[in-house]
């Protein structure tokens, strides 16, 4: 991770440098460019009136052709008061006709007018014209028309920056860039690494506070979280990871659960199989063993105890196999409409002779009209059993047993299941659905699994189930059934 951070921050310096560097050419030039053209312009502002003035001071023309005399005059004093000119006298037509420029020779013969017109016509214009000596070269200038009779008959044109002038000027400004140069590199990278070097570890800080932190979590701390206090989008990747360190925990906490709840079922599995395993063994072998000298009725008896015992075996191996489908989810509803009076009758017929051994009063309390309900019939069928079971089971001889439907609401019944029997303390009603709870109160040996398969069925119809119960005065489960409509 410190590679990486190293490489990060090393990378970041590198690309600002080199933006750096970049920014400073770009200025560099611009800053030449426009200095140069500011000092131009100044210069032509400055010298603009002076071909003007020539011109009204000398008479380079007598009768058409050029006064020498006069012209040589005329440049002599130009380049005595100002060397950084050079000097042209051109005829209507743009020919030079004579000149004064000390450096090297003249190439053109002719000049385009069209600045030199622009230029008297304009008095605010920054223009450049031809340089004789030098074709293609722009330069600035001051021109004036030579007038005779109110007749141009010619022009003054003077280059304001001679190649002597232009060489000093480009070397001076040379230096003088080069400094110039120098100096705002050198500040702008001093500042630069400076401002640089603390912005880039601004943003490097947090990142290794992430990568720490996710490493230490990577390694088994799982406590560990990056609660990064700025904002921005580091912050909100810092919390995505929080937040992801959280769903893990909580993920890892509940596999944890559920490998527990595992081990609790085998280990309660296998000792409530122990128990009546070991009395149909024992009773089995006594038969073996004593086989002669024991007589019928005691037979009989051990026979009797060897096919409860492994009724009970079945039962608590179905039971376990129902509960388990229905805790994997492997249990889908049919949903069908029928009818509760017929569903209820029938539940009636197959408990009425366990109802009658105990002398159990077994009520039902249908309602008048032939009601619909829509759910899945052979599971609702099993919750019946189940609940019907429970409250034969403890109740004791001669007490009631009683189911009531109530048809209060338009879209849906309820089903109460109600007995006289040993009821359920306050300490363990809480506990009644969890898988394995048997009372304490009660006489029947269960698997404990019972109402744990009633909830989970009542569940995957989405619907809840209720109990109250007092010791010794009974209990009633209630819950309520969809109408079909
Ligand atoms: N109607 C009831 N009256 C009194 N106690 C009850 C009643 N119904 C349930 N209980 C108590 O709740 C416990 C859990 O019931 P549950 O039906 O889940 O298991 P079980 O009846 O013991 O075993 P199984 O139903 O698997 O044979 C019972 O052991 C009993 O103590
Ligand atoms: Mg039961």
């Amino acid at each position: 991770m410190k590679n990486l951070s190293n490489s990060l921050f090393w990378r970041l310096s590198l690309f600002f440098l080199v933006i750096l560097f970049v920014i400073s050419g770009v200025y560099i030039y611009t800053t030449h460019n426009s200095s140069l053209v500011y000092s131009q312009e100044t210069s032509q502002r400055l010298n603009r009136p002076l071909a003007e003035r020539v011109a009204k001071f000398t008479k380079p023309f007598i009768d058409g052709s050029i006064n020498e005399e006069e012209v040589e005059k005329l440049f002599h004093n130009v380049m005595v008061l100002n060397p950084s000119v050079e000097v042209y006298l051109l005829d209507e037509a743009g020919k030079i006709l004579s000149y004064y420029a000390p450096f090297g020779e003249v190439k053109l013969e002719r000049l385009n007018l069209d600045p030199i017109h622009q230029f008297i016509d304009n008095k605010e214009v920054f223009i450049k014209g031809e340089d004789p000596r030098n074709p293609g070269l722009q330069k600035i200038f001051s021109a004036a028309g030579i007038l005779d009779n109110e007749r141009t008959v010619g022009y003054i044109y003077i280059i304001l920056a001679s190649e002597e002038y232009t060489s000093v000027t480009d070397m001076l400004a040379h230096n003088y860039q080069i400094k110039l140069a120098t100096k705002a590199v050198l500040i702008t990278f001093f500042a630069a690494i400076i401002i640089g070097f603390f912005v880039i570890w601004y943003l490097t800080k947090n990142i290794n506070k992430i990568s720490v932190a996710v490493n230490r979590f990577k390694q088994g701390d799982l406590k560990t979280r990056i609660r990064l206090e700025s904002k921005g989008e580091l912050s909100v990747l810092a919390n995505n990871i929080d937040a992801m360190a959280d769903t893990i925990v909580s993920n890892i906490n509940e596999i944890r659960s559920v490998e527990k709840l595992r081990k609790e079922l085998i280990s309660n599995i296998s000792h409530d199989l122990r128990t009546p395993l070991t009395s149909i063994q024992g009773y089995a072998e006594t038969l073996v063993l004593l086989e002669e000298k024991l007589d019928k009725k005691t037979k009989i008896k051990y026979l009797n105890t060897i096919l409860s015992s492994t009724q009970r075996v079945k039962k608590m191996v179905e039971n376990l196999f129902e509960i388990s489908k229905l805790e994997a989810h492997q249990v889908e509803t049919k949903k069908e409409t029928f009818s509760i009076n017929e569903l209820l009758s029938d539940m009636v017929m197959k408990f009425d002779l366990m109802a009658k051994s105990k002398s159990i009063d077994f009520k039902i309390n249908v309602a008048d009209n032939n009601i619909l309900v829509f759910a899945d019939i052979a599971l609702m069928e099993r919750v019946f059993q189940n609940l019907l079971e429970n409250a034969l089971n403890h109740t004791r001889e001669g007490g009631t047993v009683q189911i009531a439907i109530k048809n209060n609401s338009a879209s849906s019944i309820e089903v109460t299941i109600k007995d006289t029997g040993v009821g359920i303390s306050s300490e363990e009603l809480p506990y009644i659905f969890d898988r394995y709870k048997k009372g304490a109160y009660g006489t029947h040996k269960g698997t404990g699994l019972g109402l744990a398969i009633v909830k989970k069925i009542l569940e995957l119809h989405k619907l809840d189930i209720k109990v109250e119960s007092e010791l010794n005065v009974g209990t009633s489960f209630s819950f309520r059934l969809p109408v079909y409509s």
